[in-house]
């Protein structure tokens, strides 16, 4: 049995709607998220650094479902990999980003019509890092959905203001959910520490950490 198991993680809201819901995956459902994960990594786009205007790449590596992320926009092909049309975001993960909202902020949200029609998976190795930004390329102001699986991390939840504090540090375990909607929905936040060796294998996963973020662009077509 997992320390977890014995010791629970209590829900923890950081701030009018952002939730932290422990341990709400279960193994069956991260090792189908990981099985999912790699058929995605292999294409039609493959998992890739990210390049920065500035002449960088981003330590995390990244693929996108629905629509591509590319700094600072989305488009339907990967216009900075190769060219392609990313995979849609299947049925299966909008009900799961659906019942995460109904996890998170109550059984009205079942009516809400959330569909989230852009998936960001993020690979992060024991280097790998993600520093302050907001979400904010969406056209919608609809929470996004977070979900963690693999090796531990700190999470940095800030304010809406800028890159530096206040801010909290979150351990996000795997199995995690994390949503962030209504005024926290543009809070800044990083990723920037992974803690290698923490993950459970019983995931799939031998190393690093896995984070899938759900988002409605607002975007037509
Ligand atoms: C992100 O901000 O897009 C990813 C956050 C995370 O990895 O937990
Ligand atoms: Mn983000």
């Amino acid at each position: 049995m997992s320390g977890d198991a014995l010791f629970p993680r209590d829900p923890v809201t950081l701030g009018p709607g952002a939730v932290h819901l422990p341990g709400w995956l279960s193994i069956e459902q991260q090792r189908a998220l990981v099985d999912a994960c790699r058929a995605w990594a292999r294409g039609p786009v493959p998992l890739r650094h990210t390049a920065l205007p500035g002449g960088g790449v981003m330590s995390v590596r990244t693929v996108c479902l629905g629509w591509h992320w590319l700094p600072y926009r989305y488009s339907r092909t990967a216009d900075d990999v190769n060219g392609a049309e990313v995979a849609a975001v299947p049925h299966w993960l909008v009900e799961l980003g659906r019942s995460a909202l109904v996890s998170a902020y109550g059984e009205q949200y079942e009516a809400s019509g959330y569909t989230p029609d852009a998936a960001l998976v993020n690979f992060y190795d024991g280097a790998a890092r993600m520093g302050m930004h907001q979400d904010k390329e969406e056209r919608s102001d609809a929470p996004v959905v977070s979900l963690s699986i693999g090796d531990s991390c700190i999470f940095r939840f800030g304010n809406a203001e800028n890159r530096g504090r206040p801010h909290t540090d979150v351990e996000l375990q795997s199995g995690d959910l994390f949503v962030f909607g209504g005024p926290s929905r543009f809070i800044y936040h990083g990723v920037p520490k992974v803690y290698p060796g923490t993950g459970d294998p019983a995931t799939g996963m031998s190393g690093g950490r896995l984070n899938i973020t759900l988002r409605e662009t607002g975007l037509a077509g």
